[in-house]
């Protein structure tokens, strides 16, 4: 199901038309769909039926508690890598047996409090956090789950900033280290080995990658069992990749765009499963963006259009505070009107309000007529939205709305000034 379409030249999601709410919402608000996040949800769960599996849900893409709550309460797992995440999970009703903590740099507080918890499993990024982990369960008398996050040397090709399973990347151990890390494990009675992790980056389209990187863990996985170590679950990670050329954008804009379509889970599965199935162990993946990203939009307000010398400026009241992928990772968003106007596209740049000229939500896009006062979205923004938002020259942080077939409510409210002042001494 689409979950953002045009309606009488109106953009609604799901039967809600957006403009309904925009005109009693300040803007810029996000905005998602329930039932996209359960479509969503729901099709990376049947793609790995064929196999005992949990899915942990990246909280680091979007966790707002309302949509945490419907992911815990749909069966899923969650994948954590803070103390506030892990807070949240758990606020949000997910099962600690099925939370798995990742994060190259755990604080003692937060592994004490993860330890207490007793979640499925520490994903452990290197041996002082191993010692660490050790030293806290006999403190606090409690056994730890743990995986060893093994970083494979797999380049995916993607923007640097996301690609995380080089070897010269700072996450997890290489596969040789790995192996000493689990006969340590093994000689500690706290300490419980119960699976191996691993996560190469984010927005992959090949499933070659996923299926290299489920050959070398199925290798490892091996290697343990000649030496007597058996592993319970294999974590695959997330980073399935998510189309941003959205194909509603034609409707109005008729722009020839370059689309690289989202593979389906079931892709994913087709690569990885006859790989992993024969060890008998069950599956376990992070899906972040692949959840979120499509099923939230970000609504924005023309404040004013410019031009200097021959460039076109329209500025919005979005901007980086509020989605900083642009300007992090030159990250493309469709960005489409509320209300479809005919008229002559121009080149202009969309950008926001704050004090940097890398505040921009678009460069040099094609853009139909818009006149201050104007409503847009910036599309795909549910994952790695919110989540990267802040406070940045004052701005309170937005709304954030959740749509449902034909009604809507309030997730988040915007914050006030007055939150401005919160924890102020
Ligand atoms: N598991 C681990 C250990 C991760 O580090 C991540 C993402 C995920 C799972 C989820 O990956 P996903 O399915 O969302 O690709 N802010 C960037 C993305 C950073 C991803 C960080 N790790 C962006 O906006 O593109």
């Amino acid at each position: 199901m689409p979950y953002f379409n045009y309606l009488d030249n109106e953009l609604h999601c799901e039967r809600v038309n957006i403009n309904t709410i925009a005109h009693d919402m300040p803007t810029p608000f996000y905005l998602y769909s329930k039932n996209g996040l359960t479509e969503n949800y729901n099709k990376i769960e049947a793609a790995f039926s064929g196999i005992p599996h949990t899915i942990c849900y990246a909280l680091k893409a979007n966790s707002n508690l309302h949509l945490l709550r419907l992911l815990a309460a749909s069966g899923c797992g969650a994948d954590v890598v803070s103390g506030g995440e892990l807070f949240l999970a758990l606020k949000a009703g997910f099962p600690p047996e099925k939370i798995v903590y990742a994060s190259v740099g755990k604080t003692d507080a937060e592994i004490q409090y993860a330890i207490e918890t007793g979640i499925n499993a520490f994903n452990v990024e290197s041996g002082q956090e191993l010692e660490a982990i050790h030293r806290l369960a006999q403190k606090a008398g409690k056994p730890a789950n743990i995986a060893i996050r093994v970083n494979p040397d797999i380049d995916v090709h993607g923007h640097p900033y996301i690609s995380t399973g080089k070897a010269l990347n700072k996450f997890g151990v290489d596969i040789e280290y790995a192996y000493q890390l689990y006969e340590t494990i093994r000689q500690t009675p706290l300490l419980n080995p119960v699976g191996v992790h691993c996560h190469i980056g984010s927005m992959i389209f090949d499933m070659e990658f996923f299926k290299a990187s489920a050959e070398k863990l199925r290798d490892f996985v091996e290697v343990l069992k000649s030496k007597g170590i058996e592993l319970e679950h294999i974590d695959i990670g997330g980073g399935l990749g998510v189309q941003y050329q959205n194909p509603i954008a034609r409707t109005v804009d008729g722009a020839d765009i370059e689309e690289t379509p989202s593979p389906d889970p079931a892709d994913l599965a087709a690569s990885i499963l006859p790989v992993l199935k024969p060890l008998g162990c069950e599956l376990f993946c992070e899906p972040g963006r692949s959840m979120v990203a499509n099923i939230g939009i970000l609504v924005t307000r023309v404040l004013f259009v410019k031009e200097t010398k021959g460039k076109k400026f329209i500025i919005v009241d979005a901007g980086m505070n509020h989605l900083i992928r642009p300007c992090l990772y030159g990250a493309y968003h469709e960005i489409i009107p509320l209300v479809a106007r005919k008229g002559k596209f121009e080149t202009a740049d969309v950008v926001g309000p704050i004090c940097e000229s890398s505040d921009f939500l678009a460069l040099d896009r094609p853009m139909p007529p818009v006149e201050r006062g104007d409503l847009l979205a910036v599309m795909t923004a549910g994952a790695y939205g919110y989540s990267l938002a802040s406070n940045y020259n004052a701005h309170p942080l937005p709304a954030e709305i959740l749509v449902d077939d034909v009604g809507y409510e309030v997730i988040r409210k915007r914050e006030t000034y007055d939150d401005l002042l919160r924890n102020i001494a």
